[in-house]
């Protein structure tokens, strides 16, 4: 069979597998969102937009021929992966998603859990705090029911507005180190991190430096997702697609 992957993307776990797939000399194309202004260069084609819930996931696999799809998403953006479940099976198109365990609290952590968003801004109903608010861009609108709180965003974009009265913004794109972040929360003061349970090492850098620092961490836990099979390297994926009649030989 002559594959041709479809990558879902926006992740270092994504980039790396596209290196992966590259140095193979597979044809694959990696999708984007579309929600940074200028995405990562890559070693294969890429897409960018969406596909237009199910059906046009379903569409595109059939219409571009995509015999094997890698969802690489990060692990918040669950409609993403709940539709390239349902796509794939709708188009008998084998879907694997190469995934990250959670992080997990050590014993010089100081988090409190919380399931999700929501109860993240509800956890935050409290007197004024230095907050570093790690959650990107997608969902701020929601923290700003707690607005006595001043906020640091780091982002990899200028945003165009904000809803908080009292909010700094660092436009910088990772990866960071943890002295990067321990520097960064001493120079705001900062007394609270908010952040997903991302997991991989990419976003960890935060984490680390809290724990440093003794800083308390609300970390929000992860969606649920349909079952699929996951991978948890691009090595992973390369062997579930030579066991999915793959010729890693080409
Ligand atoms: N959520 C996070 O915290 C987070 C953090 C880091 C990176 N990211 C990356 O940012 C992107 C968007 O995340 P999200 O949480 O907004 O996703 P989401 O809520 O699961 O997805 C919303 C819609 O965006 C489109 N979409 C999402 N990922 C896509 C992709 N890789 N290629 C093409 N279309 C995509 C799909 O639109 P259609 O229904 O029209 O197909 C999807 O239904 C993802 O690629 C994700 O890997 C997210």
């Amino acid at each position: 069979m002559i594959p041709h992957l479809l990558i879902l993307g926006g992740t270092t776990e994504a980039s790396a597998l596209a290196r992966t797939v590259a140095d193979a000399g597979l044809r694959a194309v990696l999708s984007y969102a579309g929600r940074v202004d200028k995405p990562r260069a890559q070693p294969i084609p890429v897409r960018v937009g969406g596909f237009g819930g199910v059906d046009g996931l379903a569409h595109y696999l059939r219409a571009e021929g995509v015999t094997h799809v890698v969802d690489a998403t990060h692990p918040f953006a669950a409609q993403m992966s709940a539709n390239a479940v349902a796509a794939c099976a709708a188009t008998d198109v084998p879907l694997i998603a190469l995934t990250r365990a959670p992080w997990q609290a050590g014993p010089q952590d100081r988090w409190t859990l919380v399931p999700d968003i929501a109860a993240a801004v509800a956890s935050l109903a409290r007197p004024p705090r230095r907050v570093f608010l790690a959650v990107g861009r997608m969902h701020l609108a929601m923290f700003a029911a707690q607005p006595q709180h001043r906020y640091l965003l780091r982002l990899v974009d200028q945003p165009d507005g904000l809803p908080f009265p009292d909010c700094q913004v660092v436009v910088d794109r990772g990866p960071f180190t943890a002295e990067d972040d321990k520097d960064l929360m001493k120079n705001h003061d900062i007394d609270l991190v908010v952040s997903k349970n991302a997991g991989g090492t990419g976003a960890r850098s935060k984490i680390d430096a809290a724990r440093e620092l003794g800083l308390p961490v609300l970390m929000i836990d992860r969606p649920a997702i349909p079952p699929r099979d996951e991978a948890q390297t691009p090595a992973q994926v390369m062997n579930w697609l030579a066991h999915s009649g793959v010729n890693l030989g080409v």
